[in-house]
């Protein structure tokens, strides 16, 4: 050991560190990062952070931001969520770690928190999904409890505004559409946006992705519909070598190309969360040019390196970041210019 070498040494054992190979990173290197689409994004990432901030796992952080926008009840997601046609409100969830293991409910009623029954399922079940009457029946044998069947008072303005055509038809962005609109809550007193699909994907310090989407789906549906959210690869997907994917809007279109099974593999082939994207809203627009101009879906991704991105098939598709550098919401770019 030349006399340099033997001054660092000492100086590193002094501190303690001198059996420390600095060749290996910790692994607690990774910077952590929750997106989560809409607006709305911006308060659940916050919950979300406190967990990734603190070294915690994703699944955790997801599931944290999930519950958050669950509790707030004038918010189009969770129990005062907008209601099907019959005026009964059902709600579709899911949840993916870094395994692969994922859990998700669909058409369940008159539970508050369908993304921890989703866990539940995951963890403590052989299955993915329980729909309806059964997935409640988990639920209360899981000590969930059975909240009353009413509508939020936004809901039912909303509802009752809807019973006057009972007109059939999605409104584009409507999750972002401010307090105005024939389908919009008219009760937003601090003009903030109605959301009616929150997906959220991290990447926690030890460089871990995991997801969940929790929703009340689309507004006025057919009692009994399910739409994309609590279908695991399509409105969730990870994996843990690729990247993490979510998304928004029209349900159906997003379940009939697999959309975000589709955005991460693109990812595995080498293209950015962006353009991982994009190449999804392209298939889903190739179908059907025309209907295409009448609907909205939009994507967001991360990737293993916490590279970040989406885009949608219209304007208005915006999404919230959070990292220790970044707390913001983006507009997302688009391929259809109506
Ligand atoms: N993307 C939410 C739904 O279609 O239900």
């Amino acid at each position: 050991m030349n006399a340099m070498n033997r001054k660092k040494f000492l100086q590193l054992s002094s501190l303690g560190l001198a059996g420390l190979s600095f060749r290996n990173p910790s692994p607690l290197s990774n910077k952590p990062i929750v997106i989560s689409t809409w607006e709305s994004g911006m308060q659940v990432n916050a919950e979300a952070w406190k967990v990734l901030s603190t070294n915690g796992k994703a699944i955790d952080a997801v599931e944290t931001g999930a519950r958050h926008i669950e509790n707030e009840l004038n918010c189009c997601v969770g129990l005062g969520g907008y209601p099907d046609r019959d005026g009964i409100v059902t709600l579709d969830a899911c949840i993916m770690d870094e395994k692969s293991n994922c859990g998700a409910v669909a058409a369940l009623e008159q539970i508050k928190h369908p993304v921890s029954v989703a866990r539940k399922i995951m963890e403590s079940t052989p299955h993915v999904l329980l729909a309806g009457a059964g997935a409640q029946q988990f639920a209360l044998e899981n000590g969930f409890t059975k909240e009353p069947a009413t509508l939020s008072e936004s809901a039912d303005h909303a509802y009752r505004d809807w019973l006057k055509t009972s007109q059939y038809k999605p409104i584009i962005n409507i999750e972002n559409k401010k307090g105005n609109g024939p389908f919009a809550p008219a009760f937003f007193e601090d003009g903030s946006a109605n959301h009616d699909t929150m997906g959220l994907i991290a990447l926690d310090t030890k460089g871990d992705l995991s997801g969940a989407v929790t929703t009340s789906g689309m507004a006025f549906k057919l009692h009994g519909r399910v739409g994309d959210s609590p279908i695991i690869g399509a409105g969730l997907f990870v994996d843990n070598e690729a990247g993490a994917a979510t998304s928004s809007g029209v349900g159906e279109e997003v379940i009939r190309i697999c959309g975000t099974h589709l955005v991460v593999e693109f990812m595995r082939q080498g293209y950015s969360p962006e353009l991982a994207c994009k190449k999804a809203v392209e298939r889903i627009v190739k179908r059907d040019p025309a209907k295409a101009r009448e609907l909205q879906v939009g994507f967001i991704a991360v990737n293993k390196k916490g590279q970040y991105g989406a885009y949608a098939i219209q304007k208005g598709f915006v999404y919230s970041v959070k990292t220790d550098q970044v707390n913001k919401v983006f507009d997302s770019k688009y391929l259809v210019e109506v």
